[in-house]
C-alpha cells in the first residue's frame, strides 16, 4: 500500500496506473475510519482495479465555533484498516499541501446547502465542495464512494459532479450502524456512556416515523411533532432540526405522498449527530 503525502505524487500515481490501463475507485474520509468508512471500501474495491483512500480533517468546512481542533485522529489504525480492506494507495496531505499560500478559490453550490444541515453550518458545504473537487482533480478516479449517513453530503456531491462534468461514477454506500441502531460516526467517540445511551433518540425517532407513515399519516408537522417529544424524553439532547424533504431537491414536504427523506441532526453532549432515512408512504 502505498502511503502519499503530496497532490504531486498523488497525481503522478494515478497517471501511472491510468497509463496502464487501470481504473480507479475513491473513498475520501477524514479519517478515524470506523466499520462505515470499511464499508465503502468494500464497496469501492470490486469497481475498479485501484483504490484509493483519502485522509485529510478539511479545515474548510468546519466553522469557527466547530469541533476542528477537537476531531480525532488515529492514523496508525486507519492505515491498519485501509491495507485489511485492500486500498492501494493512500492519499495523506496536511492542510498547507491542500491549502497552500494565497489560496483564493471556492465551490459553491445555489439551492442545496440552504437546507437541512446547511442552515445550522452555512460555511460547511462549500468546504465540503470545494475539498472534494480539489481530491477529484488530484486522483482522478473513475468511480467515488460517498455514505447515504451524510445524505445532503452526498446531494451536493452528485450535483456538483453532473454541474462541473467530472467523469466520475458517484456511488452511494448505506448507513453502517452500531447492533443497537446508532448510526456510526467518527464524532461518537465525544460521548459519556450516559450520552451515549441518550444518542438513541435518532435512530428511534426516525422508526416512530416511520411506523407512522405506514399506518397512514401524511402531515410533517405532526411527525415532526412526535419525534420531537421522543427525543427530549432523553437526558443531554438538544435538536438542531428535523425535517421531511423531497429525496432530490431538499425542499422541505408538508404532506407525505411519495418517497420523502426525514433527516434530523441532535446536538448530544459535545457530538453534533445526525441521521437520516427514505419513507415511502403505503400504496
Ligand atoms: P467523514 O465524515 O470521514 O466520512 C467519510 C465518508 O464516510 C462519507 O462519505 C460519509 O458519508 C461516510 N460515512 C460516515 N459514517 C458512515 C456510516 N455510519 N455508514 C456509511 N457511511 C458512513 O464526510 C466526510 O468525511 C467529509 O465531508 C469528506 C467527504 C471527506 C470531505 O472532507
Amino acid at each position: 500500500m502505498n502511503v502519499l503525502k503530496t497532490k504531486e505524487d498523488m497525481q503522478a500515481w494515478s497517471l501511472a496506473k491510468k497509463r496502464e490501463g487501470k481504473t480507479i475507485s475513491f473513498v475520501p474520509t477524514m479519517g478515524y475510519l470506523h466499520a462505515g468508512h470499511v464499508s465503502l471500501l468494500e464497496l469501492g474495491r470490486p469497481l475498479s482495479d485501484e483504490l484509493v483512500l483519502s485522509i485529510f480533517v478539511n479545515p474548510t468546512q468546519f466553522g469557527p465555533n466547530e469541533d476542528l481542533d477537537a476531531y480525532p485522529v488515529n492514523i496508525e489504525n486507519d492505515l491498519k484498516l485501509a491495507e485489511q480492506a485492500g486500498v492501494t494507495a493512500v492519499f495523506l496531505p496536511n492542510k498547507e499541501e491542500m491549502y497552500g499560500e494565497n489560496y483564493q478559490t471556492r465551490v459553491a453550490l445555489d439551492h442545496l446547502p440552504h437546507h437541512l444541515c446547511g442552515k445550522s453550518r452555512p460555511v460547511h458545504f462549500g468546504g465540503v465542495a470545494t475539498v472534494v473537487t480539489k481530491l477529484f482533480n488530484i486522483v482522478m478516479p473513475d468511480v467515488a464512494v460517498f455514505g447515504k449517513k451524510d445524505y445532503q453530503q452526498l446531494r451536493v456531491i452528485r450535483q456538483l459532479t453532473r454541474d462541473l462534468d467530472f467523469n466520475i461514477e458517484i456511488i452511494g454506500g448505506d448507513i453502517v450502524r452500531e447492533p443497537d441502531g446508532l448510526a456510526m460516526s467518527s464524532r461518537n467517540a465525544y460521548m459519556t456512556p450516559e450520552q451515549r445511551k441518550s444518542a438513541l433518540c435518532l435512530s428511534r425517532s426516525i422508526g416512530l416515523a416511520r411506523k407512522a407513515v405506514e399506518a397512514g399519516e401524511t402531515s410533517a408537522a405532526a411527525l415532526i411533532r412526535e419525534m420531537e417529544a421522543h427525543i427530549q424524553s432523553f437526558d443531554h439532547t438538544d435538536i438542531d432540526y428535523i425535517e421531511f424533504c423531497d429525496p432530490v431537491t431538499l425542499d422541505p414536504v408538508e404532506t407525505i405522498e411519495d418517497q420523502v427523506v426525514v433527516a434530523l441532526a441532535v446536538q448530544v453532549g459535545k457530538s453534533r449527530l445526525i441521521d437520516n432515512a427514505l419513507i415511502d408512504p403505503p400504496q
